[in-house]
Order: C-alpha cells, then structure tokens, then sequence
C-alpha cells in the first residue's frame, strides 16, 4: 500500500466527480442524446459534461497547467512545464452501448515526459493510477505486469479496426498470425483500460494502431511503473506520435513484436 501524492489525489477528485455524471448517463443511456462525430466516432452529451468537469476540477488544483483535451483541444501551460492529457470517455462506443467497459483516463505530461496517469472504471469502481517511481495500484493494491513467458499461456487484446478507419491497417495478417500462438484474444474497445489491465497481469499483452495521445498516456504510466514494457509496434519508443503501440511484461514484449512486425511486413509484401 502507498500514500497517494497530492498529484495524485487532485487526479482521483476530478475523475471521480466527472464519473458521477457518467454514471448516471449511463443508467439511462437509451434515453441520451448522441451527436455524430464521423460514422464510428459517437460524442455524447455525457463525454462533453466528463470533460466540462475534468478541466474545472484540475484547473482549480493546478492553474498553471495545459491541457491536452480529446474535445477541446491543446490549451498551452501558463508558465508551466506541465499538461494533463485526457480523454473524458474512452470506450464511448461500450458506453452507448451498455456494456460497463469504459473509462476516464487522465495524465499528467511534464516536459515531454509522462509522469502520472489514472484510469478509473466508474462501474466496478476501479481506480488504476500509477506515478514516476512510485509504482501501479488499484485503488490501495500493488499492481504487477504478469509473469507469463510463454505465447501460449498468453491472453493479449487489441483494438479490432471499424467503419471508417483504415483498411490498409495489417490488422487481419496480425489477427492470422497471433490467433495460432496465444491462449486468447481479445478485443474489449477502450485502449486505456486494456493498458490498465495489462499493468494489472489480467491482460500478458496488447497492441493497436492509431491511437490518440489521450487513449495511450495514462495507461503507459500504469504499464512502465507495474513492470511492463511499453513500444511502438517497430520497437522504437515513438508511440505517442505514431498512435501504434505495444505493450507487455518483459518476456512477451520481443516474441510479440517479432510476430506482428513479420506479419505486417508480410501483409506489406503482398499487396
Ligand atoms: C477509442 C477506444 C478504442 C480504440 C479507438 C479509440 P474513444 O476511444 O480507446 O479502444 O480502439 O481507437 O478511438 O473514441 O472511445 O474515446
Ligand atoms: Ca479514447
Ligand atoms: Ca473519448
């Protein structure tokens, strides 16, 4: 167990006021009024009231920061060096329909370099936060990447490519390629929680492909400080401008990015 830092707690306030409002969208959400961003990009009501709340709350704690906000946009840092990066709803396509797996994800990027992050599942009421050198938690528990070390003992998620976004992704020849070796995959639709349980053992693995910078930031932070290892699919550390990202324990992370780095390169080949 670990005391939280002041950071920490101005983080767990704000998303935990914004998720009330969440909450209780949520428990009538047939009866929500949904705008529509593009074809698979649902904005909701309750993701723009999530994000009203989560600026008011972290402004108030810490004026001088800038905000990296998925609806509002960049809002550059007064004078500080630091900015919160977050998403108001990600999984909002679960949330619409129904299904409890969603989150708000929020972190806090200091010069360049993430140093906290909290991703916080208001229906089961898990709150997953990590901070530089301090570690992971769930609430008050010690979060570790899981021990597996072999690809057939593995579960590993991913984020399965729809509508409009691109077809060009190799995402079939990676599906072809992993189905054969792992015990498992799943496709669950709110990157920062996949991220959150991949710091918590539940998931040994998980990659996808143009992510924003507010679907990866938190759950890096979750990932390195549980004992993970966080890349680009081409092993460079260049995720959060790529948008492609793999995360595992260690002993996963170079098996993984062997099989998807060949199979997009076979994919590649063969168009
Ligand atoms: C989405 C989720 C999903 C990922 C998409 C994201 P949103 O975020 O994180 O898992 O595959 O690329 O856009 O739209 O629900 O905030
Ligand atoms: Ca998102
Ligand atoms: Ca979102």
């Amino acid at each position: 167990m670990s005391r939280k830092s002041a950071l920490i707690n101005v983080m767990e306030g704000a998303v935990r006021k914004a998720a009330r409002g969440l909450l209780r969208d949520f428990g009538e959400v047939e009866n929500l009024q949904v705008s529509k961003k593009g074809p698979a990009d649902f904005v909701s009501i309750a993701d723009h009231k999530s994000e009203r709340t989560l600026r008011e709350e972290l402004s108030r704690a810490r004026p001088k920061f800038g905000f990296r906000l998925e609806e509002g946009g960049d809002i550059e840092p007064e004078g500080g060096r630091s900015i919160w990066v977050v998403d108001p709803l990600d999984g909002t396509t679960n949330f619409l329909h129904g299904i409890p797996y969603f989150s708000i994800s929020v972190a806090v990027e200091q010069d360049g370099t993430l140093i906290a992050g909290v991703v916080y599942n208001p229906v089961v009421d898990e709150l997953f936060w990590a901070e530089r050198g301090i570690g992971t938690f769930v609430n008050y528990r010690r979060l570790r990447v899981s021990s597996r070390n072999r690809l057939p003992d593995s579960v590993i998620a991913t984020g399965i490519p729809h509508l409009e976004q691109s077809s060009e992704q190799p995402f079939m020849a990676e599906l072809d390629a992993m189905m054969p070796a792992v015990a498992g995959i799943r496709g669950c639709g709110a990157a920062s929680l996949d991220l959150a349980y991949v710091a918590a053992g539940r998931f040994d693995g998980f990659w996808d492909r143009g992510l924003a910078t507010w679907d990866m930031a938190a759950g890096i932070v979750l990932v390195r400080e549980a004992g993970g290892m966080i890349a680009d699919l081409d092993g460079s550390s260049r995720m959060m401008d790529s948008g492609n990202i793999l995360a595992s324990n260690d002993p996963l992370h170079l098996p993984l990015q062997k099989l998807l780095r060949t199979a997009a390169r076979n994919a590649a080949g063969s168009t």
